[in-house]
Formats: C-alpha cells, sequence, structure tokens
C-alpha cells in the first residue's frame, strides 16, 4: 500500500477532526476473475480517480500480477485478502474509500466482505445478481448503513441497472412532464451475449442450498411494512401475449424475477406510487415470426425452470457449463448486446417510452461499465447523489445514483434515451 503522505489539506482535516485519508479511492475485489479482469482493464483506461490510487485484490497474488501487467493506463496496486478470512477482510475494506466486489457466489464469499465494509465505514458495489442474498444483507445492514451514511450496492452488473433506470427514468419523466407518478411500467429486452462459468456457478448455487423458493415472491426486496398488495399486475409473466404500447409480441424473460424485485424495491426507497408496478419481457418482434419466437421462448423458459428445480437434471446440465474463471470469447463478447424498451404511463393515462441499449456481451462488457460507473460514482461525485453524501442503507443502483449514474452511463457511450413525447 502507498504512504498515505500527509498533504497539506490531509493535515487540515485531521486538525479539524477528520480522519485521514485512506490508501486507495477505490479497490477491484476478484479482479483475477472473468469480469474482475475486464473491470480491472476498464478502471485503469476510463478512470480518473481525482488523483488518487487505486488497487486489485484477490487471494493469488501470482493471478493479479498478471492482471496488473495487463492494465494499460492509470496501473493499480494489489492488495492480497481471502473472501474467508474476516481479518484480511478488514484490512482490505479500512484501506479504501469504495469497495467493488466480482467474487461469487456472493451468498457463499460476500457475507464477511459486506460485513467488514460496514464495519469498516466503506462504500460497496457488486454485480450479484442473488437476490435471496439481497434480502438477507437487507436484513443484516440496513439499518446500521443508513445511519452510518454507508452505501451498500448490490446489483449494480447487467442485473439490475437497465430495469432499475428505466423505473426511475419513466417516473421522474412523468413527474417532470406531468406532475404525475409512475403507475404502470414495462420493459422489453433483446439480449445478445453468453454466460460466464461464474455466472451458472452462481446460479447452480442458488438451486442447489434451496433458496431459488424465494425468487417467486415478488417483494423478496421490498422494505419491512411497505409490500403493496399482491395483485396480478406484479406476477412474473409466464406466457408469450402481444403488446398494443410497445407493439411487439413478449415473452416471459429468464432475468425478470431478480430484476423487477429490485425496481420494487427502489420504488419503495424512492416513494413511488403504492399503486405502482413493473413488469418485464422478452420482446421477440411484431407479425407471424413474433408470435411463434414468444409461444417458443416461453415454452423453452418453462423447461428450464422444471430442469433446473430437478436435481439430478440439474447436475447434469452442470457437468456440461463451463468453468467458472471463463466465459465467452472476445469476438462474441464484442459483438454482443442490448436493448431494453420501457413504456410507462400515470393512473391517469400520461405516457412516456424509451430506450436504454449498448453494444457487447450484457454480462460482460456492459456489467463491467455498470459496476465500475458505480463505483466511480461514489468515489467521484458523492455529493451529488441522492440524499447527499450522509445517505446510506442496502440500496439499489437507481435509489443510490439516481440522474448520475444516468448521466455517466451516457458519458460511457450508453444510450439511455427518452423519448420527447
Ligand atoms: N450482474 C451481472 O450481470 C453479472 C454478470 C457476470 C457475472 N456476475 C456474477 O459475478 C460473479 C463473478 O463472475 P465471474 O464470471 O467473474 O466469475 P469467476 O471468473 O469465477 O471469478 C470469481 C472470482 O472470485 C474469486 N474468489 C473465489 N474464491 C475466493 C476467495 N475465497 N477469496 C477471494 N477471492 C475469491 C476468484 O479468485 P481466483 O482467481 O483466485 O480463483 C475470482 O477472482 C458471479 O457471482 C456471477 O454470477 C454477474
Amino acid at each position: 500500500m502507498p504512504d498515505a503522505g500527509p498533504s497539506d489539506t490531509a493535515a487540515a482535516d485531521e486538525q479539524a477532526g477528520a480522519p485521514p485519508p485512506r490508501p486507495y479511492a477505490l479497490v477491484l475485489f476478484g479482479a483475477s476473475g472473468f469480469v474482475g479482469r475486464q473491470a480491472a482493464q476498464y478502471l485503469a483506461q476510463h478512470a480518473d480517480m481525482a488523483g488518487r490510487p487505486w488497487a486489485i485484490a484477490g487471494r493469488n497474488q501470482g493471478r493479479l500480477e498478471a492482471v496488473q501487467a495487463r492494465c494499460s493506463g492509470q496501473v493499480p496496486d494489489i492488495v492480497l485478502a481471502n473472501a474467508r478470512d474476516t481479518a484480511s477482510l478488514d484490512t482490505l475494506a479500512s484501506c479504501t474509500d469504495v469497495l467493488i466486489s466480482t467474487t461469487g457466489p456472493f451468498a457463499v464469499l460476500g457475507n464477511e466482505l459486506v460485513a467488514a465494509c460496514v464495519r469498516q465505514h466503506t462504500h460497496y458495489v457488486d454485480i450479484t445478481g442473488e437476490t435471496p442474498w439481497v434480502r438477507d444483507l437487507i436484513a443484516r445492514h440496513h439499518a446500521h448503513a443508513a445511519d452510518d451514511g454507508i452505501r451498500i450496492v448490490p446489483m449494480c452488473g447487467f442485473d439490475s441497472v437497465p430495469s432499475d433506470l428505466a423505473a426511475f427514468l419513466a417516473h421522474t419523466t412523468l413527474m417532470q412532464r406531468y406532475g404525475e407518478p409512475a403507475y404502470r411500467v414495462k420493459a422489453a429486452y433483446q439480449v445478445r451475449g453468453g454466460f460466464n462459468g461464474g455466472t451458472l456457478a452462481s446460479m447452480f448455487q442458488l438451486f442447489e442450498s434451496g433458496e431459488a423458493r424465494m425468487l417467486t415472491d415478488p417483494f423478496l426486496l421490498n422494505p419491512p411494512g411497505m409490500r403493496p398488495f399482491n395483485g396480478p399486475q406484479h406476477a412474473d409473466p409466464s406466457s408469450p401475449r402481444w403488446d398494443e404500447d410497445l407493439g411487439h409480441w413478449l415473452a416471459p424473460f429468464y432475468m425478470a424475477p431478480i430484476n423487477s424485485r429490485v425496481v420494487r424495491r427502489s420504488a419503495a426507497l424512492q416513494g413511488f406510487s403504492p399503486d405502482f408496478a413493473y413488469r418485464e419481457y422478452l420482446q421477440t418482434g411484431a407479425g407471424l415470426g413474433g408470435a411463434l419466437a414468444a409461444g417458443s421462448l416461453s415454452f423453452a423458459e418453462m423447461v428450464t425452470q422444471a430442469a433446473l428445480h430437478w436435481a439430478p437434471l440439474r447436475h447434469l446440465i452442470r457437468s456440461y457449463a463451463p468453468a467458472p474463471g471463463t466465459g465467452p470469447s472476445e469476438e462474441a463478447m464484442n459483438s454482443g448486446g442490448f436493448d431494453c424498451e420501457w413504456f410507462a404511463r400515470s393512473a391517469s393515462g400520461k405516457k412516456v417510452r424509451g430506450h436504454i441499449s449498448d453494444r457487447g456481451d450484457p454480462g460482460n462488457r456492459g456489467t463491467t461499465k455498470m459496476v465500475c460507473e458505480s463505483a466511480l460514482a461514489l468515489v467521484l461525485d458523492v455529493d451529488e447523489l441522492p440524499g447527499g453524501r450522509a445517505a446510506g442503507g442496502v440500496l439499489t443502483p437507481a435509489s443510490a445514483f439516481g440522474d448520475v449514474l444516468v448521466r455517466r452511463l451516457r458519458t460511457a457511450g450508453m444510450q439511455i434515451r427518452v423519448n420527447p413525447t
């Protein structure tokens, strides 16, 4: 670690009773993994950390040195820490203002790390999609983190930034244009990308631990006492349907049971109307082709869910799945992309619509951009974030970062559009 090196400002802060600056502005834990390696490159090339050093972290010096050697730009230091060693995690969390974790499965490897961040007053972002684990984080840490002004922000990758920002933009645009809150928001995705071994390992862990059964709760992540009436407007789509507003055939989207829970927590934390409802889908186009694709994708989703719940078949699928540490080829990641088209209306029928889209495999290129820009918002823009510097808790991307993340992602090349009318 570098010497903190008492600058004039630091000396003045210390005299005023403020703690001395930490050695690093930001540390990336899990930098030797498939997403971690991409995040290290992204930060080295894109990040101006206001002139402060940053670091990559993990359990294996040799693997981290290999990542460090490939970083062109602002080269990071190395910090060793093991997700199973609490003392090393406290040291890690205490040496930085902001910690990014790409170390998963999070339900297995994330508990002690988040606890260390809360103890050490360190802001935290990650790329988990494991909502049952996030529910436990909320129960254990939300109140304490809120009191202490620490932002703990899971789900800052492709799950669930685009969905969360779509609902945020829908609500804020309806309020700005018409003074009316969002009542119904729907999002329809097109996705081109692959699966990482690490993502599949996390998904299998979810089913093997028995926690997958919690995914059916539409308000899994809502604050206690803020669970609206569980009507059909909150049900996860399970069959093909034509949508007049979007002008497409729609099929169930495998990420909807994850993203919609995050959007509902956001809505509760940001004080949207109690009647607010959000649903999301895969879009398959118009006409007969769209209808046939929606029908076959609905059937495929039903079969996949059944297979994952049945242990013998799950073990068989697992034996053919790519190993952790691996993922799609560079070419496949560069040729991927996603488009999230959203539509919203107020209770009186005022409408807004827009798109969020980007080039590159969303689970890798997109996730890397989203989590790094979320972390950089904490490093560089903390005073502009919703609630200002003092806000904290186990938050969602939209409630933690709001417009700041929209602006950062646009600057980083993501298309985030709200149609003029
Ligand atoms: N939100 C999204 O869209 C999205 C997209 C992709 C991935 N993910 C999630 O992100 C996670 C990582 O994915 P990935 O593909 O990068 O997985 P991966 O390649 O398997 O990387 C896992 C990382 O965890 C580290 N690790 C494992 N055990 C550790 C320990 N005891 N102490 C410290 N570090 C440890 C590994 O270090 P070693 O190199 O030392 O083994 C590696 O750096 C998964 O949970 C996945 O589901 C989410």
